[in-house]
C-alpha cells in the first residue's frame, strides 16, 4: 500500500493555536500508524506564506512580508517538531521551487481551455486607490445574510465573489468602493460539474461535513472563479498582461501538495510519481473551513492538468474546537497558543487530550480544567500507573528481569484483537475512537493487575505471579507499539526501558529473564492550582 498524506497548510501570519493542531494530528497519527505497518508513506505539509492576511499584517507592522513569513514558517517548524509532528518534508509557498511548481500547472490548465480570460467588474476603493482584494471588502452574504469578508462566508461557508456582497465597504478606509472594469483570469470549474459529481458519488471515508458541503456545492452549481488578483505579494501569473495581478492564494496554496512532492523527491532521491500515481491511498486533513479547495478545486486542477495526477481519496476535514466553552478568536486573543503550552506542557499531553478530544464528528471543547485532569487522571494515572507498578515490580521481586512464564491467553487474544481494530479505526481516520479503545484496555489491564494481586501471588502461588507480571510486561510492550502513533515520545522510553529496537504493527514479545533498565518517569502530575491560573491568563 502507498500512501499519501497532506496536512493543510497553515497561514504564516500568526502564532499556531491548539486550533490548528486540533485540526491536524490525525495526519501525524496516519503517517505514524501506516508507517508502523511497514506501508510506503509520503506526509507533507508546509505553510503558506502568500495571501492577503499575510500582506495586512506587514502592512500594519511596517514590515515586509518576506520577514513576518520567515518568522513564523521557523516558528511553526519548531513547534511542529516539538510536538512530532512526522512530516516527510515541511515546505513553504515563497519558495523558487513552490513558484514553478504552480506556474508550470497553472500554464497546463490554460492550454488546456479552463483557464481563460474575462473582463470584469471589480471593487476599486477611490479614496485608497486600488482594487481591492476578496478580504478587503466587508458586507453581507448574499447566502445567509450575515456579515462576511469578500472571499468566504464565515457563517454559511459559502465561497464568495466581493462583487456579490451586499452593502459593501473598505476595510482599509471604510469607504463604499465602486465599481471598475479589468482583466482577470477564471478557472472554468463549471466544465467540471459533471466529473466532479461522479468523483463525489465514488468518494468514501470522506468525514460527512465534506460530503455535505460538497453536495450543496454541487447542487447549487459550480460557478467559474476567478484565480487572479490584485495583490503585489504572491506567485506571478505567467501570461502575458497580468504583470499586476497574482496568482489566488488557494490555488497557489493546494498545488504546495504536489510541490512539496516533488521537492522531497528532489532532496531525498525519491519517486515523486509513486505517490500521484493510481495505486495510492491519498489522505487530506484539515479544518472544515477548508473542503471546498480539497474537494472541490484540488480535484479540478487535478483533474484539468496534464499526467492523470491521483485525487484526494479522504477527506478528513474536522470540525472546530472551541476554548472554554467559546470559539477562538485570535484577534480577541480568545486562544490557547502552541509556543506557549509546549514551553509548560508535554507534547504527548498534548496529543492525548486533542486526541481524545479531537473535533471529528461535532465541535469538541478544551477547557484547562479538563486539559490538567486527563493528563493526571489518564496519562499518568492509568497509563503512566500501569507501566510504573509493573517495572517496579520486576525490579523489586524478579531481580530486574522479566519472570520465565507464558502469557495469559486471554490477554494475548485481546491485544491481538488492539492491533487489528485500533488499525481500521486510524485508516478510516477515526483517531478518537481509537485512542478510546486504546485507553479503556489500558484501564482493564490496571483491573487485571488488581485482582490478580501479585503482591499476594508472589508469596502464595509464585508461578502464577510470573503469569501476571510476564503479562503485564507484554501488555506494556504492546501497548509501546499501540499507543505510539498517538503518544510517540511516551512510547519511545518505554522501549528504551524494555531494550526494544523499533516499534512495529504486530504482537511483540520480550524474552523471559530479559533485563529492564531502570525506570524513567513517564508522566509528572500537574499541581491542580494550574488550572485556576491558566484560566486567569486566558481571561487577561
Ligand atoms: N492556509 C489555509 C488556512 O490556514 C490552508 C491552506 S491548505 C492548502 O486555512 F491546501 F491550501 F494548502
Ligand atoms: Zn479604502
Amino acid at each position: 500500500m502507498t500512501v499519501f498524506i497532506g496536512g493543510a497548510w497553515p497561514y504564516a501570519n500568526g502564532s499556531l493555536h491548539i486550533g490548528h493542531i486540533a485540526s491536524l494530528l490525525s495526519g501525524d497519527i496516519l503517517a505514524r500508524y501506516f508507517r508502523l505497518k511497514g506501508e510506503e508513506v509520503l506526509y507533507v505539509s508546509g505553510s503558506d506564506c502568500h495571501g492577503t492576511p499575510i500582506a495586512i499584517r506587514a502592512n500594519q507592522e511596517n514590515r515586509s512580508p518576506k520577514e513576518i513569513t520567515d518568522y513564523f514558517h521557523d516558528e511553526f517548524k519548531s513547534c511542529f517538531q516539538q510536538l512530532g509532528f512526522s512530516y516527510d518534508l515541511y515546505s513553504r509557498t515563497d519558495q523558487e521551487h513552490h513558484h514553478q511548481v504552480v506556474q508550470d500547472l497553472f500554464l497546463q490548465l490554460y492550454e488546456n481551455g479552463l483557464i481563460y480570460k474575462r473582463e470584469v467588474k471589480q471593487t476599486f476603493c477611490e479614496q485608497c486607490h486600488q482594487f481591492l482584494p476578496d478580504r478587503y471588502v466587508e458586507g453581507i452574504c448574499p447566502n445567509c445574510g450575515n456579515g462576511a469578508r469578500g472571499d468566504q462566508c464565515e457563517h454559511c461557508s459559502a465561497i464568495l465573489d466581493p462583487l456579490e456582497l451586499q452593502d459593501k465597504h473598505c476595510k482599509l478606509c471604510g469607504n463604499r468602493p465602486v465599481e471598475r472594469n479589468t482583466d482577470h483570469l477564471y478557472f472554468a470549474l463549471s466544465k467540471f460539474q459533471g466529473s466532479l459529481e461522479a468523483y463525489l458519488t465514488e468518494a468514501k471515508h470522506w468525514r460527512d461535513n465534506a460530503v455535505q458541503l460538497t453536495a450543496r456545492y454541487l447542487k447549487e452549481g459550480l460557478q467559474d472563479r476567478a484565480v487572479t488578483r490584485d495583490l503585489q505579494w504572491g506567485i506571478n501569473v505567467p501570461i502575458a498582461g497580468f504583470e499586476n495581478k497574482k496568482i489566488y492564494v488557494w490555488i497557489d496554496a493546494v498545488c504546495g501538495y504536489l510541490s512539496a512532492s516533488k521537492q522531497w523527491a528532489e532532496r531525498n532521491g525519491g519517486n515523486w510519481q509513486q505517490f500521484w500515481s493510481r495505486e495510492v491511498t491519498a489522505y487530506y486533513v484539515q479544518g472544515k473551513d477548508n473542503i471546498p479547495f480539497h474537494s472541490i478545486i484540488w480535484p479540478a486542477i487535478l483533474l484539468g492538468a496534464d499526467g492523470g495526477l491521483h485525487l484526494p481519496d479522504r477527506i478528513l476535514s474536522n470540525e472546530y474546537l472551541t476554548i472554554e466553552g467559546k470559539k477562538i478568536s485570535t484577534s480577541r486573543n480568545w486562544a490557547v497558543w502552541v509556543p506557549y503550552l509546549l514551553e509548560h506542557y508535554s507534547a504527548d499531553s498534548i496529543r492525548y487530550f486533542l486526541t481524545i478530544n479531537a473535533p471529528e464528528k461535532r465541535d469538541t471543547d478544551f477547557s484547562w480544567r479538563e486539559f490538567i485532569n486527563s493528563h493526571n487522571g489518564e496519562l499518568l494515572g492509568a497509563f503512566g500507573n500501569f507501566v510504573q507498578r509493573t517495572l517496579k515490580f520486576v525490579e523489586k521481586f524478579f531481580q530486574a528481569q522479566v519472570p520465565l512464564s507464558t502469557i495469559d491467553p486471554t490477554k494475548r487474544q485481546q491485544i491481538d484483537q488492539l492491533y487489528e481494530e485500533v488499525g481500521v479505526k486510524i485508516e478510516a481516520g477515526e483517531c478518537k475512537p481509537a485512542l478510546e479503545q486504546l485507553f479503556s484496555f489500558i484501564r482493564s489491564a490496571n483491573k487485571y493487575f488488581d485482582e490478580q494481586k501479585p503482591w499476594q501471588q508472589v508469596n502464595q502461588e509464585p508461578e502464577q505471579c510470573a503469569q501476571t507480571i510476564f503479562t503485564c510486561v507484554q501488555i506494556i510492550a504492546n501497548l509501546s507499539n499501540l499507543a505510539s502513533p498517538f503518544l510517540p515520545f511516551t512510547c519511545e522510553k518505554i522501549r528504551a526501558n524494555l531494550g526494544i529496537a523499533a516499534p512495529g504493527w504486530n504482537y511483540l514479545e520480550i524474552d523471559p529473564l530479559k533485563t529492564i533498565e531502570p525506570l524513567a518517569l513517564l508522566f509528572e502530575p500537574i499541581d491542580k492550582g494550574r488550572i485556576e491560573e491558566e484560566v486567569r491568563k486566558l481571561q487577561t
